[in-house]
């Protein structure tokens, strides 16, 4: 099985892609140093997988402790970058901290794949890179705009350097990024699902939280935008076709024959939705009726963002199979199954 290491693979989205990496043959390897995730999800992905996971407890951004992996693992094939700070409020308040770690983590990355002749690797990157982008659906060639965040700027700058990393071709070397729009939802199994510290910024666990008690009724930040309902308009993607894209970007990689290549992809669901109707849509698939409240627009908000997908299910022979509902159930099914533990 060819091994794949896996940069903060304990995450809401690195745990969900290693499972689809098991699932679909590959041998997932991961790294994380619980800064931002639990150890408790090793053992969700256990459930579903029926191995435990290789784990590697270090932090990314340690270049002696990375390259004792690539030395004991030996033939690394290919490398999946999630482990990232990632919490937009935090990053303005702490923006150094994340250029270090963000850029770091990178940096130590892309020294040792080329010291170790290790030429894949897909980057976790987000929708952030475009800010509030003037034509909609966005496509990959949208110009970024200044970032809106040192979160985002991380995030464009990362994208830049593995350009122009591939582009000098030293040595082989294979990328695609990956511009996740929202990821929202858990794994149908209820093992593994988002895993947020303290009060969840996100909409969605805000909401399961709310509607388990846990949070007061959700305050909806502004209906007075230029939408549908006067509430932001989003791409809410299922975290597990998101998890299937990456899948897809390695297979992608491993076909490609050229010894430099870098491309990006947006991976979204190409559908746009309102915080209302997202609000809605938890409460058709479970039923429950949400108590909620409008409340003044939260600084730094975009007004309306969704992907243009078309390059992702032409090129990468990628598309999304799972609603939103489909989501919202997945997502309240994960509360529950937290609360019973
Ligand atoms: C979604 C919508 C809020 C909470 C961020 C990052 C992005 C990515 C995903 C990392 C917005 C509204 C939210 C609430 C609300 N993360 N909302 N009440 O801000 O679109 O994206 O997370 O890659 O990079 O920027 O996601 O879930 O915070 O907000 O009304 O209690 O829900 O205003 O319109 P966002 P979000």
């Amino acid at each position: 099985m060819s091994k794949i290491l896996v940069t903060g693979g304990a995450g809401f989205i690195g745990s969900h892609t290693v499972v689809e990496l098991y699932q679909s043959g590959y041998e997932p390897i991961i790294v994380d140093n619980f800064s931002n995730s639990e150890r408790s999800v090793l053992k969700g992905i256990e459930t579903i997988i029926g191995k435990a996971p290789k784990i590697y407890a270090i932090d990314c951004n340690d270049k002696l402790e990375m390259e004792e992996i690539f030395q004991q693992e030996k033939s690394i094939q290919g490398i999946i970058h999630f482990a990232a700070y990632k919490a937009v409020g935090e990053s303005v308040e702490k923006p150094l901290e994340y250029f270090h770690n963000n850029l770091g983590s990178m940096q130590v990355l892309l020294e040792l794949m080329l010291q170790y002749n290790t030429s894949q690797l897909v980057f976790s990157s987000s929708c952030t890179v475009y800010g509030q982008p003037e034509k909609l659906p966005v496509t990959e060639q949208t110009p970024f705009l200044p970032a809106q965040s040192p979160y985002g700027a991380t995030k464009q700058m990362c994208e830049e350097i593995l350009r122009q990393t591939v582009a000098i071709g030293h040595k082989p070397l294979k990328a695609i990024s990956l511009r996740y729009f929202n990821p929202v939802g858990a794994h149908p199994s209820a093992q593994i699902g988002e895993l947020p510290r303290g009060v969840p910024g996100n909409l969605v666990p805000f909401i399961t939280q709310s509607a388990a008690g846990l949070r007061p009724p959700i305050t909806v930040f502004g209906n007075d935008y230029n939408t549908s309902d006067g509430t932001c308009v989003r791409d809410f993607i299922h975290v597990v076709d998101l998890a299937k894209a990456h899948v897809k970007a390695l297979q992608l990689l491993e076909k490609e024959t050229s010894d430099s290549y870098y491309e990006v992809f947006n991976i979204g669901t190409g559908k746009g939705s309102t915080v209302l109707e997202a609000i809605h849509a938890f409460e058709e698939a479970t039923g429950i009726k949400l108590q909620y409240k409008i409340g003044p627009r939260r600084p730094g908000d975009i007004e309306k963002i969704y992907a243009e997908v078309n390059k992702s299910s032409e090129v990468l022979n990628w598309h999304t199979e799972l609603s939103l509902k489909e989501a919202m159930r997945d997502a309240w099914n994960w509360q529950q199954k937290l609360q019973s533990k």
